[in-house]
């Protein structure tokens, strides 16, 4: 089916005109003065996560346009396409099915096989205490490797006792070295995540991993590697006679609710694997049936256009207030970068706007003390989302719970803060009006305040959990992959396939002998004096 581009709408140009006439100008101080209900009228309840969208830079016209911008780009009958495992990857000719892997128990398209999937590798998840292994090495990488990292780290707090789990990811040495040094090989089980079990990092660390294991007296490759890929074959051939397979319809980045999600299984047990599930099925359904203006994917995506092609705003930060959603960010940059970073539409003809922004940020409050500054008073504007949740769970208890507890009201006191601050800012009379103690006593005191003031209107949103639980968090990562859907629906790209990661790789292949036999014929100038510099 073809769906029309976004700026084959008539909202496209009038959603323009409305910016010229009152995006550019609107000002957050200005609309809370005047709209009494606006966090009321801008916040949402969505499965697991409440949303703030009260502090962007948007009225009530605007999503009315971008609404009308949905509806004539066909999102609701792209979105069944997906959900109804049509091949709307069409590049590669697959359908884009990881929905129906958190479906509920034998339901949706594939029922029978993924939940065949799902029992086999949650078994073999809970033997693993069992059968005398105390750390788990996962190697995988890109959507092999953050996914399951991402959540292993997130749900700590609902770690099985005595399995330790290890991620490693770069072809680097440096990754690997540090990780097997601190090893038993007896007690150790590798993991090895690739879903074309081609990847040269994967297969290149499988393999040191191997030789580490062997070296060290180990004879049972059988019982210490497994690996989770589409390529039993490959695997196979590798010596790993326990593979868990899947599907070509799961992507890479989509793919932490399949097998691929073995080591959250083994580090948080099976039960907690399916609250996981249920939590990102509990937000499909929310995407598949709230009305646009009420659907919270939806929403953000429109801002997100909004603001990339109308506003032009060329990044958002992403800063999570809590320490175990500290590789959110690098996941979400591959979600949305690798998803929606294209340049020509689905019929490859070149887009005349601007797709995916720079995704990017740290755990609050670090990034407080780093790149904040640059949020508050550089030159750019760059809408944050914040990440809070309510209720911690430290897994400690009398005076230490008492003192983290108190931790986390500063947490939160800080994490509202910053997006009060980035709204607000600070005028330079204002500034005059405060004493600076620290400021150079040879300025005059209006150059003092004018360093000392803040634009303020910077946009952000927050998103609140009542948790961090397995169930939120399947909720929170559902609802940022059906958000990119739709930016990239709207847009009229594929999201689902990654081209742009070939040319690296075969650059790559053919660089790999030069740096042993120092060729350098027919190399670029700079290709050729780098390669000549790191040979001497
Ligand atoms: O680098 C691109 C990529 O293909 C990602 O899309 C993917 O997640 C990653 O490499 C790893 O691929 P595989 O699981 O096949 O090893």
């Amino acid at each position: 089916m073809k769906f029309p581009r976004c700026d084959q709408s008539p909202a496209w140009g009038a959603l323009q005109a409305h910016y010229e006439a009152a995006g550019r100008s609107f000002d957050l101080r200005q609309a809370f003065a005047t709209e009494p209900d606006r966090f009321a009228d801008w916040s949402l309840r969505s499965p697991e996560v409440f949303a703030d969208l009260s502090k962007n830079r948007i009225d009530a016209a605007a999503l009315k346009l971008l609404l009308q911008l949905a509806q004539d780009c066909g999102l609701e009958s792209q979105r069944e396409a997906m959900f109804a495992g049509e091949a709307i990857n069409h590049t590669e000719g697959r359908a884009v099915l990881h929905t129906a892997l958190r479906a509920p128990a034998g339901s949706g398209l594939h029922g029978a096989e993924v939940q065949a999937s799902l029992e086999r590798m949650l078994a073999f998840a809970d033997s693993v205490p069992a059968a005398g292994f105390t750390d788990v090495v996962h190697i995988g990488i890109g959507g092999s490797d953050l996914g399951p990292a991402m959540v292993v780290q997130a749900l700590q707090a609902y770690g099985r006792p005595g399995i330790k789990l290890h991620f490693v990811s770069n072809v680097d040495g440096h990754d690997l070295a540090p990780v097997l040094q601190a090893l038993n090989p007896a007690s150790t089980l590798f993991v090895i995540a690739s879903k074309t079990f081609t990847t040269q990092e994967t297969l290149a660390n499988a393999l040191a991993a191997k030789a580490w294991f062997q070296a060290a007296g180990g004879t049972d490759i059988a019982k210490h590697f497994v690996a989770t890929s589409s390529n039993t074959q490959a695997a196979g051939a590798f010596g790993i006679t326990t593979t868990f397979g899947f599907w070509d319809w799961v992507g890479g980045r989509y793919s932490l609710w399949s097998v691929i999600g073995l080591p959250i299984a083994i580090a948080i047990g099976g039960e907690n694997f399916r609250a996981l599930l249920a939590g990102a099925n509990a937000m499909d359904e929310h995407f598949r049936s709230a009305p646009l203006a009420q659907n919270l994917p939806v929403l953000l995506a429109l801002i997100d256009i909004w603001y990339r092609n109308f506003h032009g705003f060329t990044s958002r930060s992403v800063a999570p207030y809590h320490q175990g959603l500290k590789r959110l960010p690098a996941y979400l940059q591959q979600l949305e970068m690798e998803s929606n970073g294209k340049g020509v539409d689905r019929e490859g003809q070149a887009l005349p706007y601007a797709t995916s922004p720079v995704v990017w940020g740290e755990a609050g409050t670090n990034g407080q003390h780093a790149y904040f500054q640059m949020l508050h008073q550089g030159t750019d504007v760059i809408p944050v989302e914040f990440i809070a949740v309510k209720t911690p769970r430290f897994g400690v208890s009398g005076e230490l719970l008492e003192r983290l507890n108190d931790q986390h009201q500063k947490l939160l006191a800080n994490c509202l803060a910053q997006s009060q601050a980035l709204m607000q800012g600070k005028s330079v009379e204002e500034a005059l009006g405060e004493k600076a103690p620290t400021a150079s006593a040879s300025l005059d005191a209006q150059t003092v305040a004018r360093h000392r003031s803040f634009p303020g209107n910077r946009p952000s949103t927050t998103f609140v959990l009542d948790e961090l639980s397995p169930r939120s968090l399947g909720a929170l990562v559902a609802l940022y992959e059906h958000r990119v859907f739709v930016s990239g629906a709207l847009w009229g790209i594929n999201s689902f396939d990654q081209w742009g990661v070939e040319l690296g790789k075969a650059l790559c292949s053919a660089l790999l002998p030069r740096l042993v036999s120092g060729d350098v014929a027919g190399l670029d100038g700079s290709t050729a004096g780098l390669l000549k510099h790191l040979k001497a």
